[in-house]
Formats: structure tokens, sequence, C-alpha cells
């Protein structure tokens, strides 16, 4: 086989080559007197990308599953109250872990496909006179469904309820992709991993965290160790982390930010936004389909979960993207399994790769027995980014 297998799953994403290279350097001493000089900047630069200037951003060797864990051991306690909303995959395991963790969860279920119902929790919210409810969690983006939370709206009832619940926020897959503010919504606990918007491979975990939930820490009876905040605070001040960190991946994760950075955080947040459009196109021209997201306010600008058409199984169109086109799908995650299958745009990608991604699905849909015309998908998101590129915009304006 000549040429790449294509990663389209939401997350792992693809790695840019400056961030690859980056990571290709000789074993350091991570506590060499200079090492601090790397580090401080690195975690200053960090809020920058999470919009926190009163926060702080910490770095663990984990993945997002360990930030939901450090969150919660960190600033509750056990029995303390959390309000959830489950409406796909991950918030069903955060939720989970929640429980395990020895929380007492108020759980809104939700119809998959929507996403948190601020009108419920504003509800819970009001009703809650007495404050048992320490802390509201919000997916900000369901991964397995492709939708996409309104947090501002949840931290405005949060603030019409006069409640002072912290606010958790799982941004696996949107901070570093889509717009998330964390002291502009009052986020207390912002959980990110490193392979998704922050182009990296999985094994960083990355959680912001307010004041407010540093405060809460002091109080928090439930145990932590590994995750504890008073440990990396204590050496993050100096420079250096409480126990070996993965040197290499922190020197990608230097050059990632600095793309990131770079590109500006709104440049950033607009490109996903003209990708996942030229997708929506596409998906709207296949006959059959349709996103799993039910309704433009639910749409996620990093994933696309997509319903195949009746009668065609979404487990071989996956299978056949591969084997055949050499093209990795995402699947359909607990009860879409088999229905749906899904598209990552999110990290480093731009319109042509992003088409090859829909032509491989396109392809495998034909093979699979789908009733579209072909290259019906194709051309409508080139159709799309035709007419979305920066030049044609300049042109626009300069025509207007
Ligand atoms: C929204 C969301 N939350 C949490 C997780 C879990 O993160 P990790 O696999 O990095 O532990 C994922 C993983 O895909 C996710 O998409």
């Amino acid at each position: 086989m000549h040429g790449y297998t294509h990663l389209f799953i939401p997350g792992p994403t693809n790695v840019p080559e400056p961030v690859r290279r980056a990571m290709n350097l000789p074993q350091e001493d991570m506590r060499a007197p200079d090492f601090a000089d790397f580090v401080t900047p690195l975690l200053a630069d960090l809020k920058k990308v999470f919009r926190t200037e009163s926060g702080r951003v910490f770095v663990f060797p984990s993945s997002g599953t360990g930030m939901w864990e450090a969150a919660m051991t960190n600033t509750l306690s056990p029995g303390d109250r959390v309000l959830m909303a489950r409406f796909g995959q991950f918030s069903h395991l955060w939720m989970d872990m929640a429980e395990r963790l020895g929380l007492e969860v108020d759980l809104v279920e939700v119809e998959w496909g929507k996403g948190t119902p601020v009108d419920v929790f504003a509800e819970r919210l009001a009703a809650d006179g007495e404050h048992r409810i320490r802390a509201v969690c919000v997916t900000h983006n369901e991964t397995a469904t492709g939708v996409t939370s309104d947090v501002a709206a949840v931290r405005a009832a949060l603030d019409a309820a006069g409640h002072p619940a912290m606010l958790f926020v799982d941004g696996v897959s949107s901070i570093a992709s889509i717009e998330f503010e964390m002291d502009e919504w009052g986020v207390d606990c912002a959980v990110a991993g490193s392979q998704k918007g922050f182009m990296m491979p999985a094994g960083l975990g990355l959680l912001g965290v307010s004041r407010k939930a540093l405060e809460a820490s002091a109080s928090a009876t439930s145990r932590r160790c590994f995750f504890s905040f008073d440990d990396m605070i204590k050496l993050n001040d100096t420079g250096y982390f409480p126990y070996t960190p993965a040197t290499q991946l922190l020197r990608g994760l230097r050059v990632a930010v600095d793309m990131l950075l770079e590109e500006t955080m709104e440049g950033v947040w607009a490109r996903h936004r003209r990708l996942a459009e030229g997708v929506r196109t596409a998906v709207a021209a296949w006959e059959g389909c349709e996103l799993v997201s039910a309704g433009e306010e639910w749409r996620s600008d990093t994933v696309s979960a997509i319903y195949v058409p009746e009668g065609v199984d979404a487990v071989r169109v996956i299978n056949t993207a591969y084997e055949k086109y050499h093209t990795s799908l995402g699947s359909g995650l607990a009860r879409l399994a088999g229905r749906v299958f899904r598209i990552g745009h999110l990290g480093s990608l731009n319109p042509v790769m992003l088409c090859g991604a829909i032509s491989a699905a396109e392809m495998a849909l034909l093979d699979c027995g789908a009733q579209i015309v072909p290259g019906s998908g194709v051309a409508a998101a080139i159709g799309h980014f035709r007419a979305t590129t920066p030049d044609n915009r300049i042109q626009l304006r300069k025509s207007a």
C-alpha cells in the first residue's frame, strides 16, 4: 500500500509534522536547572488556550478520563450532590464515574441527539434552596452523538438561580477546537486531553481549574493522591512536576500550543466551523443519511455522527472504508453501534483532507448498498469549501 491510512476518527487526531518532529529528541533531565524555563511559559500559554487569566492549567500524565477524576476528587466529598445529564456514551461514562466515586448524582436523562437541558437544569437549581448541589457537570461536546451544549447558558442559569455550585465542563472534544471561554463562562474545572484539539498523541490530561475550585479543594475530603492539586501546585510553581513528566509529550505540546496561538483561538474556531459545515453539506446531499444531532442548535463543529440509510450496516461501512480505502471513520458507540458512523473533523485538518474522508465514506456507503448519488457528497462539500475560501471572502468584500 502506498500513501497513508487516513485518520478521521474524532480523536486521536492527526499529529502535525512540526509537533511530531518536536517529540523526536533524546531523553532529557526533568530536574535540570533549565527545565523550569521550558515548563513555566508552557503552563502560562496553556491558559490562553483555555481562556483563563484567573485560573490555572494542570498537565497530568493521563487522559481525559483521568481529568474527570482529578476534578471530582480534588473538589468534592463523598455524598456530595452533582447535577448531570446523560445524552451519549461519554456523558454516561462521566456519570458512572461520579457514582463510583461515591457522589450522589442528580441525573437528567436526555434523548441522544440533544445536549444539556438548560431549562431542566435551571429548574433543579431553583428548587435546590439548600444548595445541596455542589457541582453542575456539562459535557460540552458529546463525541458519541456530535452534539454541542451551551455552556454559557448553563452559567446564566446558575447565576439566575443565585446558586453557588461549581461548574465542571468536559471539554475533551471541544477545547482547542471550538469556542471555549473558561473565565467568561465561569467554568471551575475544564477537562481536556492531548489527543483531540491539541493535535497530540494521547497521554496527557489537561485540566483548567478556577480559584473557586482550588478553594474547594482545601475542604474536599475525597481521597486523591496521584491527581492531588496540592502536590502539583507545589512543584509547578517552581517549574517542575511532582513525578516523572512525559517530557517528549510536553515538547510536542509546546509546538502544538504555539501553532494554536499563532492561528489565534478565534481562527481555530472559525476553521473548525468551516470544516464542519462542509461535512454537514455532504451529509445533507446523501439520500437517506442523517445527522444524529437533532437540530441546528446542537450541531458539533468537531464531529458529525451520521445515521446510515435504512437497511445499510454502519459497521460494514466503517470496515469497508478501512479495508478498501485505507480510511478510518469513527464507529457508532453503545446504542448507536451498527446504525451510525462518525467523521471527526477536528485538529490538524484542511478542506482537501476532509474531502478525502467524505469520498471514502461515500465509496463505502455505495459499496454497502446505500442508494446515494455517486459524488453527491463530495460535490456539495467542494461547493461549500470553494465558496468559503479566504480568497473568495476577500474578493466578495472588495466587490461589495
Ligand atoms: C467527550 C469526551 N469525554 C471524555 C473522553 C474520555 O477521554 P480519554 O479517552 O482521553 O480518557 C472522551 C474520549 O473520547 C470524550 O470524547
